[in-house]
């Protein structure tokens, strides 16, 4: 087996992913980035591979096709020759909706991207991960323990992932995997931007919700990025099943 280890992250051409990619990278991590957007997957792999050649590659997938999400992940030694930690981080927050307005067709569908995927990737990589005794970190959402307004679809399924860490926590750790998920509150990345670019006045919008946390601002990618990195380094060696909340403060003074 190569010595260099192996992260995959899903969603990672932007923002939070490509913060965590960015992260791993530059601690010399081989990184294999998953994602639906072509040009800026292959973008960031170029990059990586000017600075160092031959330590990431892109890969399409859409995480709600579970089967081709499975073979995937499945077949990741084919790449770098091991698998050390598997993040999962696509997901999607749809608008805003009154529970009564929201469709089952997109409950589902966000369940499927947001939760239903960190399932069948955990389960493709678990193989994989037994054999270097490495790790996985689920990227949850402080909506998961704090609820969201208009947003029950998407809270249930960052709960969801929640749930699966601390149970699949206790199925692997015999086995010497970690799983551990990281809650963030409000991160500055392009997800954040189109929310607020729906609204009638985004700077305002953006400026609110930087004073929701008591550091007075939101978070950065790489923030989160540095968070999945000590979670899956033997730094963190004593942590399984943990929900992680990177929150600036945004829950406290009640
Ligand atoms: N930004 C925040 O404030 C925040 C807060 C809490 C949790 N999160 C979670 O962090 C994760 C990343 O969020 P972000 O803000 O970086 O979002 P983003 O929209 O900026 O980036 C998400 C990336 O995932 C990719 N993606 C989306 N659907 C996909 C699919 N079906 N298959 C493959 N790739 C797909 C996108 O192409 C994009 O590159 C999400 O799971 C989100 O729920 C974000």
């Amino acid at each position: 087996m190569k010595n260099i280890p192996v992260v995959l992250i899903t969603g990672a051409a932007q923002g939070i992913g490509a913060g965590c990619a960015r992260v791993f990278h530059q601690a010399g991590w081989n990184v294999i980035i998953v994602d639906i957007d072509r040009e800026r997957g292959e973008e960031l792999s170029e990059r990586f591979n000017g600075d160092r050649p031959e330590s990431a590659v892109f890969l399409f997938c859409d995480v709600a096709a579970l089967d081709s999400l499975q073979a995937l992940v499945g077949d990741c030694e084919q790449w770098f020759g091991r698998l050390d930690c598997l993040v999962n981080n696509a997901g999607i927050h749809p608008p805003a909706t009154p529970t009564v307005e929201m469709s089952l067709a997109e409950v589902e569908r966000v369940l499927r991207v947001n939760f239903l995927s960190t399932f069948a990737g955990c389960q493709a990589a678990i193989p994989l991960l037994c054999k270097t005794h490495g790790t996985i970190v689920n990227i949850s959402s402080m909506t998961a323990v704090l609820g969201q307004h208009q947003s029950v679809a998407y809270s249930a399924s960052k709960g969801a992932q929640v749930s699966l860490t601390k149970s699949l926590a206790i199925e692997l750790g015999p086995l010497g995997v970690r799983v551990n998920a990281v809650l963030p509150s409000n991160i500055d990345t392009p997800l954040m931007h189109s929310w607020a670019n729906s609204l009638p006045d985004p700077a305002s919008a953006l400026d609110r919700v930087a004073q929701l946390q008591v550091l007075g601002r939101m978070g950065t990618a790489d923030e989160i990025g540095h968070i999945a990195f000590f979670l899956a380094s033997p730094a963190s060696s004593f942590i399984t099943g943990q929900a992680i909340e990177a929150e600036g403060g945004a829950s406290l003074d009640y």
